[in-house]
């Protein structure tokens, strides 16, 4: 019997702030268009996004996209691509716009404009006095820009297949990519999705790391497909650490907390980042801030009975603060943390949160790899936005509110593009029988039983080896340990142990294709940490302390085959302004 088939023009496999945008653009392009998610959409990880977007409206303080287009070349320590980054800053003012038209309730001045908060690594005048750049809905902006993009999808049509899972890409007798195999994960059956043009828009890995502020829906599976679909994963050695994860749990406590005058202190009261970051303080950029913290714990200036964390202080902002703008930051800590901010300090410590890295992209989404001698070649009908890719836009280290930009700037033109595309290419293409007969393969591989360990204890030691070993300070010797372990943990993997075989809800088979996913990926972290040496941005190694442009100002590329690693240029040459060359980063 054959597998039952759905034609579109457009894929999108991904609910997030990424896939909607693009989905209401293609929507409104009277094209066809499904969106498949493997939760319902509102639940895609956007909703937890807490502080805000950044763009230089100026509301608050005064602002241009050229100072935020430096704050975000800097923040990147210099790894991020220079015309991506100035194109990003400058269309993040309408973008933003576009947003409050559609619907979204950011939160408002007294004269009714869009309220803007100081975040990490922001400032006036190319490095000058703290800048309040970040838009903002109390702290729950994400979830107030998810459920608009979604209800504006639902009015323009779009076509979602909410709970199903994708399991691979595939393509046509010449390689082209032309839609995805995907399983309904309530019924276990498969569904191939023909499309014109697919979008990969998953998001991050967070769920990698044992300790993360990321949704258990976050496993990197777009990313895993594209390596078992030959494609390079880039700059996945850096991921971003954000300082304030609730100890011992990770959820996160938004920046938006130390943006309204919240501050850190260690076990002896210090407002410690006075030493670090003497100008910014507290609001320093995000890798500066969580070394800063693991490093007073290392010292031995943690605070609890274990001295493994700090404390965020809060209460000295009073009550009706905290209520109007940090709503639910007090509920998270009262839930999560048995505090109550508006009384006592916040326990806290750096909770893996966002991955820097991903599929590489051009900035029309296409997804773009090497092809020989310096040049660059696009996978034709392969788009990605959004997480799981790399625009290249944050380099080495992401500043805050530049995630949610990102998602909604790339996602627009991704979009966008496809639309051209599909009017240049307006037939579909037949999937070729092996590329379809490979990607049941992988479906079929978890029918299985197996012997070994379940999913959740290899899942478990797998996610302890990555914190253990590609965590905030990274030395050879305990990366090169835990490149040896993760190559253990991926021998066990096919004789992995499914414990619960239910027909009905499939559960089972979904977390061991999540979890050969979250291998894939975290090896890639793993393998590129190992080769770059020196420290950069989040990627801070004791044994290579320094930054070294000489060698290093150059973009990681990691090929699934064999481990492989490869390099590329950083584009340093804006659109239409000068270039930021690299220099000392201080805060
Ligand atoms: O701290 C936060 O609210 C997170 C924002 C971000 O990652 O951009």
């Amino acid at each position: 019997m054959g597998i039952p088939t759905r034609h579109f023009d457009a894929l999108i496999i991904g609910a997030g702030g990424a896939g909607l945008n693009a989905a209401l653009q293609l929507a409104g392009a009277d094209l066809r268009v499904a969106v498949v998610s493997k939760v319902f959409p509102t639940r895609s990880h956007t909703v937890a996004a807490q502080g805000g977007v950044n763009a230089a409206l100026a509301n608050v303080l005064p602002d241009s996209w050229h100072w935020h287009m430096f704050d975000t070349v800097k923040g990147s320590d210099y790894l991020g691509d220079q015309d991506a980054i100035e194109f990003m800053c400058r269309e993040a003012i309408p973008t933003v716009y576009e947003l409050e038209h559609a619907g979204v309730p950011f939160s408002r001045l007294d004269d009714g404009k869009i309220y803007q908060r100081a975040f990490g690594g922001q400032s006036q005048n190319f490095g000058g006095d703290q800048a309040a750049r970040t838009c903002a809905a109390a702290d729950r902006t994400g979830h107030a820009i998810l459920h608009t993009l979604y209800q504006q999808n639902i009015r323009a049509r779009t076509h979602f297949f909410d709970e199903f899972f994708a399991i691979d890409l595939v393509r046509d007798a010449e390689g082209v990519i032309c839609g995805a195999l995907v399983l309904e994960i309530e019924t276990g059956e498969p569904l191939l999705i023909e499309s014109k043009a697919t979008l990969l828009a998953t998001g991050g890995w967070g769920q990698v790391f044992r300790t993360t502020s990321n949704a258990h829906i976050n496993t990197g599976d777009g990313a895993a497909m594209a390596l078992r679909a030959g494609i390079p994963l880039m700059d996945m050695e850096f991921f971003q650490f954000h300082p304030t994860g609730i100890a011992g749990k990770g959820m996160l406590i938004t920046e938006g907390t130390r943006g309204e005058g919240g501050y850190l202190i260690n076990k002896d009261g210090e407002r410690f980042m006075e030493r670090y970051a003497p100008r910014a303080k507290d609001l320093a950029s995000r890798d500066v801030v969580s070394r800063a913290i693991v490093t007073e714990v290392k010292e031995g200036r943690g605070c609890g009975e274990n001295g493994d964390y700090v404390m965020l202080k809060l209460d000295h902002l009073g009550e009706a603060v905290i209520s109007k703008r940090l709503p639910g930051i007090r509920e998270s800590s009262q839930i999560f943390a048995g505090v109550d901010p508006v009384i006592e300090p916040i326990p806290v410590f750096p909770t893996a949160h966002y991955a820097m890295g991903g599929i590489p992209t051009d900035r029309f989404g296409r997804v773009a790899m090497p092809a020989g001698h310096g040049s660059e070649e696009v996978v034709v009908g392969l788009y990605a936005a959004g997480e799981c890719a790399c625009a290249s836009v944050h380099g080495a280290n992401r500043l805050g509110g530049n995630s949610l930009l990102d998602i909604l700037v790339f996602g627009r033109l991704a979009g966008k593009d496809i639309i051209e595309y599909v009017r240049e290419n307006p037939y579909q293409r037949t999937v070729d029988s092996a590329s379809l007969e490979q990607a049941m393969g992988r479906l079929r591989r978890w029918e299985h039983k197996g012997e070994g360990p379940t999913v959740q204890q290899l899942r478990a030691d797998f996610r302890k080896c990555m914190e253990d070993h590609a965590g905030v300070f990274r030395t050879e010797e305990i990366m090169a340990e835990g490149y040896n372990k993760l190559c253990e943990l991926r021998d066990r993997l096919p004789e992995v142990r499914l414990t619960d075989q239910s027909k009905v809800f499939n559960t089972a088979r979904i977390e061991a294709l999540e979890l050969e996913n979250m291998m894939d990926v975290g090896m890639s972290i793993a393998v590129s940490a190992l080769h770059r040496q020196e420290s950069r941005g989040a990627h801070s190694r004791p044994d290579y302390p320094a930054r070294d442009d000489q060698t290093w100002l150059k973009h990681s590329l990691y090929y699934r085959e064999g481990d492989r690693m490869d390099y590329k240029p950083v584009r340093t040459k804006p659109l239409t302004v000068e270039s930021f060359p690299p220099k000392e980063r201080v805060y």
